[in-house]
């Protein structure tokens, strides 16, 4: 009897010495991501004036949201090369400081603003259905790792990517982030995947779910729940809005990072900075509502870029010596195993078409004609690249097969991405409100700091209260054990 009670007595230590450290992390991670956030939010200029276009022109590209269609058809188009900050991509060689330039496309967080001058910068972005992009991002790490499958071995296949990556002075998407660590990831597993089948001397599946065929490419199911997919993919676009990926600029957003992945609750303060953050952009576009989002870029940004450009006094003329830049498609894949020749002379072709036209004869309908065009070749050569690498695996990703996917799957991806959903709920209702020719968007906090500390009153109190009507269930059970075995005893 004793046993059992000093057993208990043990229990009841230790949960509640493990709780006093449970609670001490927490509060410590409520500190750091709460005193990130306040920084945060001051150092938010409140712009009256978001909806003119500023001297620089960032676009927040989160992968896989389609931004590379509006690089390469509406800014390329408006931009002349010399006013592309050089190699927007490459975080390594990127110093804004140095250089007068006037656009910035990158999948840098919203933390490289830092670096930039604030108040003469205007910032746009596009926002993605969180499950789609998931999708889209496994699939497109597939397609492009996919390439390497033309080598024999994994060896002979990093060593071909180094010396073309030496060779070449663009940017491929195995430099920039986050593919260049998505990609490798999932080139290994492909070539460990494949010396697997050959050693079994496997040749097939009965699997028909490119989802699912484990014997021949990673299982979404295995990725979305691995570290990196973690540490990378999901929630990526609050992430990268408040500027805290795993690639951002500020010291601390890691530590912030990680309480948040720990303690979902604080994921609140996050969604505050992200949110404030859209409201103040300039534009904000949604993959899903393709032809909207490309018409109002036309004329929220397109048509302030053409006057900008247009009008006799701009500081064009002072701009000395920039370099060229030499970046080709950077997002995408113009990867090693491209045919990069005939890849760059398609970019510098329209870059100098569009220099032309920028100068003189630029209207927004044009821009909106030229772009049909521009977005229809991209979908052709893309869409024959996508097949032609993914063949190699093989799958073959369709949208009835995403519909097959579980809905078990469909709920985890779901869950680990609770902040991207809400994100991207918010950014629908400012877009519909954009849409809806109110440019003029009310400076209403959805929810505040302050409630959201409501939040974590409320939920403290519960962790209190659930511990103490548990520690009284253990007592009466306790006490219930004596009385029982006291009475067998008489
Ligand atoms: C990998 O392939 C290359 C080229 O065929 C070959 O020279 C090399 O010996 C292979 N390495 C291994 C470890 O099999
Ligand atoms: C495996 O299948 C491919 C075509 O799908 C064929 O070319 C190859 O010879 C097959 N290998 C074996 C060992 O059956
Ligand atoms: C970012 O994530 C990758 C993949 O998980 C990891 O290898 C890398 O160390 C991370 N970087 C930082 C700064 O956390
Ligand atoms: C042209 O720019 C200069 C300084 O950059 C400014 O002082 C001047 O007022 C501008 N003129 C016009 C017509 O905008
Ligand atoms: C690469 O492009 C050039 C020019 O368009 C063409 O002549 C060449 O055949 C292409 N090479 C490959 C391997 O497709
Ligand atoms: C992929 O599947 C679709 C629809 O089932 C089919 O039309 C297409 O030809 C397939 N593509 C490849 C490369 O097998
Ligand atoms: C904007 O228009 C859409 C339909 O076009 C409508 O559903 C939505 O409620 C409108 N939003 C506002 C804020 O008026
Ligand atoms: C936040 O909400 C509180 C009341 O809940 C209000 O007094 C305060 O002004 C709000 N702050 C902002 C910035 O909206």
């Amino acid at each position: 009897m004793d046993h059992i009670i000093k057993f208990f007595v043990l229990l009841i230590l230790f949960g509640l010495v493990n709780a006093c450290f449970a609670e001490n992390d927490f509060g410590q991670c409520k500190g750091v991501v709460k005193s990130w956030a306040s920084s945060s939010l001051d150092k938010e200029i409140r712009q009256k004036d978001k909806h003119t276009l500023k001297d620089l022109l960032f676009f927040l590209h989160v992968p896989r949201t389609g931004g590379r269609t509006y690089f390469h058809c509406f800014l390329r188009k408006l931009y002349p090369g010399y006013l592309e900050c050089p190699r927007s991509y490459d975080k390594l060689r990127f110093d804004p400081s140095k250089e007068k330039c006037r656009l910035l496309v990158t999948h840098d967080d919203y933390s490289i603003t830092s670096k930039l001058p604030k108040d003469r910068t205007s910032v746009v972005t596009i926002l993605r259905d969180p499950v789609d992009r998931v999708f889209s991002t496994y699939e497109f790490s597939m397609e492009v790792a996919a390439r390497f499958l033309v080598h024999p071995n994994l060896t002979s296949a990093t060593q071909m990517a180094l010396r073309l990556r030496s060779k070449t002075k663009g940017v491929s998407t195995l430099a920039i982030w986050p593919w260049k660590y998505l990609v490798p990831w999932m080139r290994n597993d492909l070539f460990t995947r494949r010396g697997a089948r050959y050693s079994k001397g496997l040749n097939a599946t009965d699997s028909s779910d490119p989802y699912d065929m484990e014997d021949f490419a990673m299982p979404l199911q295995e990725y979305i729940n691995h570290p990196v997919a973690w540490d990378i993919v999901h929630n990526g676009a609050t992430f990268q809005v408040a500027g805290l990926t795993n690639n951002s600029y500020i010291a601390e957003a890691h530590d912030v990072r990680h309480c948040v992945q720990k303690y979902k609750i604080l994921g609140k303060y996050v969604l505050q900075v992200a949110k404030t953050r859209l409201d103040d952009m300039l534009y904000v576009g949604l993959t899903e509502e393709h032809r909207e989002s490309a018409t109002m870029f036309a004329n929220v940004v397109g048509s302030q870029v053409i006057s900008q450009l247009n009008a006799p006094n701009t500081s064009l003329d002072t701009i000395e010596n920039i370099e060229k830049s030499s970046f080709s498609d950077a997002d995408s894949d113009s990867s090693e195993h491209q045919n990069i020749t005939s890849d760059r002379g398609a970019s510098e072709t329209t870059s100098i078409e569009s220099g032309e036209a920028s100068e003189s004869t630029m209207t927004v309908g044009k821009l909106m004609d030229s772009y049909e065009v521009c977005i229809s070749n991209l979908r052709k050569s893309q869409s024959s690249r996508r097949i032609s690498s993914l063949k190699r695996v093989p799958v073959n990703f369709t949208k009835e097969a995403r519909h097959q996917v579980p809905e078990e799957v469909l709920q985890q991806i779901r869950s680990l991405n609770d902040l991207d959903l809400e994100l991207y709920e918010y950014a629908r209702a400012i877009f519909n409100k954009q849409h809806n020719g109110s440019l003029l968007i009310t400076e209403e906090r959805l929810d505040n700091i302050s409630s959201s500390a409501f939040g974590f009153i409320l939920w403290k109190f519960l962790t209190l209260a659930i511990t103490f009507f548990f520690i009284l269930f253990l007592f009466l059970l306790i006490v219930n054990v004596r009385r029982r075995t006291f009475k067998v005893k008489k």
